[in-house]
């Protein structure tokens, strides 16, 4: 089965055909799509992404679930984020050493990546992997995009290579699709 999952990423797999390299050349890479998201886009952005590399989904969940209220929610990320909480996570990728590309995605929480992907980047030692970020956003209590997300990440990957990321709105994801392929398009030659 594990053989079976790890996965021949072929440039023609992500539509590129003439992008920077052979298009016959292969690359044997196993891909994993982390993400955490409370109201779907994020998961949305993650099929996406899924769909175009064949990586395998895990999804980021906390033991506490978050309230469903939206104010509610908002109380509870800026409690944790003042505290600097780690929340528990709900679930182990239970053989991450085998992944050679983690995606990880999650919305933008008060300025920067919600708590449980704190947890989670502390968990796993993703030292000598590739990593890329993927994010959805809101723009409600800051500038659209990452925010401090990209360099939150840095620091607790420091020995990760790091490619470009994309940031989403939220509210547009579902029409976003051509987006995320031609970045997968632009990061593929460097997988
Ligand atoms: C607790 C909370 C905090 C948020 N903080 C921000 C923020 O600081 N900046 C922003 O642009 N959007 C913010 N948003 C909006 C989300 O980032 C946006 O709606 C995102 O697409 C939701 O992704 P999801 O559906 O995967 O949960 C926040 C939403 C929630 C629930």
């Amino acid at each position: 089965m594990l053989h079976s999952m790890k996965l021949f990423i072929t440039f023609a797999l992500i539509g590129i055909t003439t992008f920077h390299i052979n298009a016959q050349e292969k690359i044997e890479k196993k891909i994993l799509i982390a993400y955490f998201s409370w109201s779907g886009n994020t998961r949305e952005m993650a099929k996406q992404i899924q769909q175009q590399t064949g990586g395998d989904l895990f999804e980021i969940k906390t033991m506490k679930p978050y309230p469903s209220d939206y104010n509610e929610c908002v109380d509870v990320a800026k409690k944790e984020q003042q505290a600097n909480a780690r929340p528990p996570l709900a679930a182990e990728v239970k053989d991450m050493a085998t992944y050679d590309v983690v995606f990880i995605g999650h919305p933008k929480w008060c300025g920067t990546m919600p708590q449980p992907l704190f947890t989670f980047l502390e968990k796993y030692d993703l030292n000598g992997k590739t990593v890329i970020q993927f994010c959805t956003y809101g723009a409600m209590y800051s500038a659209g995009g990452w925010g401090d997300s990209e360099e939150d990440l840095k620091k607790l990957c420091p020995n990760a290579t790091i490619l470009e990321g994309l940031a989403i709105k939220g509210s547009t994801v579902k029409d976003s699709k051509d987006d995320v392929v031609k970045w997968l398009q632009k990061i593929g030659s460097f997988l």
